[in-house]
């Protein structure tokens, strides 16, 4: 079957750049990452770009999972996690190691991505916590994904392709309406004035509130912005 995501598979360099630099092309490499200190043993991420651009790790996705590790350690542990554009797992496989959480932890992507999520989860020792899964944006929900009803959602840097904002919106809504109470955490960089369309569709659509965090003012000068989505009542 076709697909109907438009994505583009490699495209780290072709976005445009109205407001913030973008990140530089990088070699394949495993580094260990510890997230200023909040990850004790720090996490071991193999970044290659050789399968798409969700194989470097983005600035929206240190955010968010700073912000997990921070505020959520002790929060979690019956929520069911659901990450999307996951990319190499980065946010994800941060919370399976720091923060206390009960039930398995899925990181979605494209087919593309899977490899390298593989590759990320096998790193740390998490193959029995966390899972890599093919979640297509504005494609039917996967079954696995409908029966675990996941009520804790995680996005960062999903926002960069305006022709799947549509898509993205629309999974957001499938999810937000599979289980009312579920809560999206979504980090956001603000690269192009297109992008500020996605947050008005958005608003729109759902509650958005922007989450208060003691990074707010570092962060925000990035163009960078942390928000909850919840379905409207
Ligand atoms: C900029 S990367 C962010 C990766 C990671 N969340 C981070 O912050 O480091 C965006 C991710 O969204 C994924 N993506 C883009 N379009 C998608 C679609 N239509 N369906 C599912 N995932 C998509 C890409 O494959 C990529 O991994």
């Amino acid at each position: 079957m076709a697909s109907r995501s438009p994505s583009p598979q490699f495209s780290p360099l072709s976005i445009g750049n109205d407001f913030t630099p973008l990140p530089i092309y990088k070699a394949a490499s495993t580094t260990s990452i510890d997230f200023s200190g909040l990850l004790k043993p720090p996490l071991k991420l193999h970044e290659d770009l050789k399968n798409g651009c969700g194989g470097q790790l983005w600035p929206a996705g240190m955010v968010l999972a700073r912000q997990m590790l921070r505020y959520h350690r002790n929060s979690l542990k019956d929520s069911r996690i659901l990450e999307l554009g996951a990319g190499g797992g980065l946010v994800g496989l941060a919370i399976a190691m720091g923060c206390s959480v009960d039930h398995p932890i899925y990181i979605t992507d494209q087919e593309n991505m899977l490899e390298l999520m593989g590759k990320n989860v096998a790193l740390n020792t998490l193959e029995s916590r966390v899972k890599g899964l093919v979640l297509n944006w504005g494609e039917p929900l996967p079954a696995e994904v409908v029966n675990e009803k996941p009520d804790v959602i995680l996005a960062a840097d999903c926002v960069y392709f305006q022709p799947a904002f549509p898509l993205l919106l629309s999974t957001l809504g499938d999810l937000l309406d599979l289980c009312k109470n579920a809560v999206i955490y979504f980090c956001f960089k603000k690269r192009r004035r297109a992008d500020m369309q996605f947050m008005k569709s958005a608003r729109k659509k759902f509650v958005v509130e922007e989450i208060e965090s003691e990074e707010r003012e570092t962060f925000s000068r990035e163009g960078l912005f942390l928000y909850t989505f919840k379905r409207k009542p």
